[in-house]
């Protein structure tokens, strides 16, 4: 085992289940001082003494609800407060409604919007003041293969009528298209910032509100694809020192993969939306 993560510093959101538990995990392992992000402290903690019994230093468990602007804004000032230097932040905190009807976050946002694009956009924001003086750093969103059913003019399913896996598709270009105006606002700041998906997992949280048969056809399609594989690339993306200044990429299995979303015109217009957003309804 390599300590090749030791003394950096990591955020990342939703390690309480699937995916970003097994980021978590695997980067604890590898020296990181990872700080657990969670909506529920006390599942946190459970992942945390889990990583400390494996003899992993424990991470630290935060409270956030990415859903919520002022829980976004609270946790970055607490994580200012406590601390001086970040070296990686990975937004992987995601939601997808499965049968339940649409619904709006306390901001009054459709919430798969609210936690899947402003969630990762307003706590970058928050916490890039440190990300820049602690460069070179990395930012990591984790988005997805399924994504589609881009409306930059009905992000919040006003006009169509809301369906949870076009909401969430929706919301997955969207993450895609941030980091690329991300990437293009970083450039020679020292701080990179890629997407990633992790591939096809049922064994996740993320379907659990789906029906039955639709989990059964996807896990027949994923192949038995497990969570630890699809970690496997936001590590790298957050570990690797050959990735130094490599910035504005979508991979899959570490490999890049074509971005059919990419049009600066549709970043920028999400990129403006989002600020509205997030100075509007919330402080
Ligand atoms: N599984 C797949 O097939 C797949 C494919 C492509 C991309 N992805 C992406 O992979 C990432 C992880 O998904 P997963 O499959 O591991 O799903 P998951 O098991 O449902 O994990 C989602 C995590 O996000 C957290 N979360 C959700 N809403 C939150 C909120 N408002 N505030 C704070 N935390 C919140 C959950 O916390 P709680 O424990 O409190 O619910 C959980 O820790 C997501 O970005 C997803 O879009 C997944």
């Amino acid at each position: 085992m390599t300590n090749s993560m030791k003394n950096k510093r990591i955020v990342i959101t939703g390690p309480t289940s699937g995916v970003g538990r097994e980021i978590a995990m695997q980067l604890a392992a590898l020296g990181a001082e990872v700080i657990l992000a969670c909506r529920d402290v006390k599942l946190g903690n459970k992942v945390a003494s889990e990583i400390a019994r494996r003899g992993d230093t424990k991470p630290v468990v935060m409270q956030i609800d990415t859903s919520s602007q002022q829980s976004i804004r609270d946790f970055a000032r607490e994580f200012r407060r406590r601390y001086r230097r970040l070296d990686v932040l990975i937004n992987n905190a995601s939601g997808n409604r499965g049968t339940l009807p649409k619904v709006n976050s306390v901001d009054g946002i459709e919430l798969t919007f609210a936690t899947n694009v402003l969630g990762y956009f307003l706590l970058t924001q928050e916490l890039l003041p440190l990300l820049k003086k602690s460069a070179p750093s990395r930012i990591i969103n984790v988005a997805s293969q399924y994504a589609s059913d881009l409306d930059l003019d009905d992000l919040q399913f006003e006009r169509r009528p809301f369906e949870s896996f076009r909401a969430y598709a929706q919301s997955k270009a969207c993450d895609r298209l941030l980091t690329w105006a991300l990437a293009r606002r970083l450039r020679g700041s020292g701080v990179t910032a890629n997407a990633m998906t992790p591939g096809l997992i049922t064994e996740t949280r993320l379907y659990r509100n789906a029906t039955r048969e639709l989990v059964q056809r996807l896990t027949q399609y994923s192949g038995g694809r497990t969570s630890a594989q699809g970690a496997d690339t936001a590590v790298w993306l957050a570990s690797n020192p050959e990735l130094e200044g490599v910035s504005g990429k979508f991979l899959e299995d570490r490999e890049e993969q074509e971005c059919e979303f990419r049009n600066k015109k549709n970043e920028e217009k999400l990129w403006k939306i989002c600020e509205e957003l997030a100075n509007d309804s919330s402080k």
